[in-house]
């Protein structure tokens, strides 16, 4: 890419995510040029239904119906995946753009947990950048906590509240006596909810983020298989209220420590005591504590679901590209683990 050049931007996917991305551009180009240090157009875009109104502008950009045709057109130089799902379009125009050396951002948690591995060798043989700030804990710029901020530090546990919808759901039930579908169905039409919802309330959402977080906190390869899994579709109100009358609040946690044995991770509806930080987290709002040797614990929280916090995390992944930054991925080279193996730990 030629210093100072625009950056053009290919977006496959133009619902919850895309759209806020696409406005974010609009109102923000100025600033951004500034940030990113050149220009960040939008030359591409993509959806199934070109006549649905999605109230943007996308005159000036070419329309793709097919996300594989975008990921490879060379009138972009980072392609945005904004689709979801592990298989089909996200995952095709993904290969197909890492296997033609431009770099991907997703937001796509479900796709990483499942293929991470595969495509972060796809991307470093291509000399590609693979990010996904947005793909864990939604607006929280937790990737870049674990990887940067906390470079000097030996993580020990990692916990926290990853799933938006879920936490919505056990909020609304508590506070306003709303029933389970109902606050489901709210979520939904906020937008917080993944295209399939049994991913939110079964679990496997927050399993894929945790699945993320594990990989770079304790730098190894990225095992969503490994995760015990449990959501919050059998929770009740009485169950609430009986947490309520002991001094607890049901969450629904994703936890992955540093064991004897390996690093264990799991998600699954806890009981947190009403004086803890964790137990103040209302509503579509995430919260993931650190503890790690040289910080101590440190606790991060902010929107985990909606399109314009996710897109505010997609923006921060094309910033650094545009200017140049370059993360690895997932995991290390097999040599790398060696001190892992010799701790004891399960590498991969
Ligand atoms: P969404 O609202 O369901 O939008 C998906 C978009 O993909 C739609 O525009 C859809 O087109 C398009 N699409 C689907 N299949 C396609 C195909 N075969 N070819 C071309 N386009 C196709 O999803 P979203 O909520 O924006 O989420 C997008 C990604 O971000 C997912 O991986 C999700 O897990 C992740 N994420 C979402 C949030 C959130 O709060 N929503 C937060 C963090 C991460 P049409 O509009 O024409 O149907
Ligand atoms: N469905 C997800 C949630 C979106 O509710 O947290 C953000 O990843």
């Amino acid at each position: 890419m030629e210093a100072n050049a625009p950056i053009r931007i290919g977006v496959a996917g133009l619902g919850t995510v895309g759209t806020s991305l696409v406005r974010m551009v609009a109102r923000h180009g100025n600033d951004l040029a500034v940030r990113s240090g050149r220009p960040i157009v939008i030359s591409g875009v993509c959806a199934r239904d070109r006549g649905k109104d999605r109230d943007i502008d996308v005159s000036g950009m070419e329309w793709f119906d097919d996300p594989v045709a975008l990921a490879r057109d060379p009138g972009n130089d980072i392609f945005v995946e904004l689709i979801g799902g592990s298989e089909g379009p996200a995952r095709a125009s993904v290969e197909a753009a890492l296997s033609t050396g431009k770099h991907v951002v997703t937001a796509n948690k479900a796709l990483l947990a499942e293929h991470g591995n595969e495509l972060a060798r796809l991307a470093e043989g291509a000399d590609a950048s693979l990010n996904f700030e947005a793909a864990a804990a939604g607006g929280i710029p937790i990737i870049k906590t674990l990887r940067e901020a906390l470079a000097g530090n030996t993580v020990s546990r990692i916990y926290g509240i990853l799933n938006g919808t879920s936490n919505y759901i056990l909020s609304r039930m508590e506070q306003d006596h709303i029933g389970f579908e109902e606050c489901l169905a709210e979520a939904q039409r906020l937008g917080y909810a993944e295209a399939d919802p049994s991913f939110d309330i079964g679990g496997q959402d927050a399993a894929h983020k945790l699945a993320l977080l594990t990989s770079i906190a304790f730098g190894t390869e990225v095992d969503g298989e490994a995760i015990y899994v449990e959501g919050i579709s059998s929770i009740t109100s009485a169950d609430i209220e009986a947490a309520d009358e002991l001094g607890y609040r049901i969450k629904l946690l994703g936890v992955a420590c540093r064991t004897d044995s390996g690093i264990e991770q799991r998600v699954h509806p806890t009981m947190v005591p009403r004086s803890s930080a964790i137990a103040r987290i209302d509503g579509v709002t995430n919260a993931v504590a650190i503890e790690a040797d040289f910080v101590g614990q440190l606790v991060l929280s902010g929107p985990g679901a909606g399109g314009d916090a996710t897109a505010s995390s997609v923006m921060s992944d094309i910033a650094d590209i545009a200017r140049g930054d370059r993360v690895g991925t997932f995991g290390r080279p097999a040599s790398d683990l060696e001190p892992y193996r010799r701790a004891g730990m399960r590498t991969h």
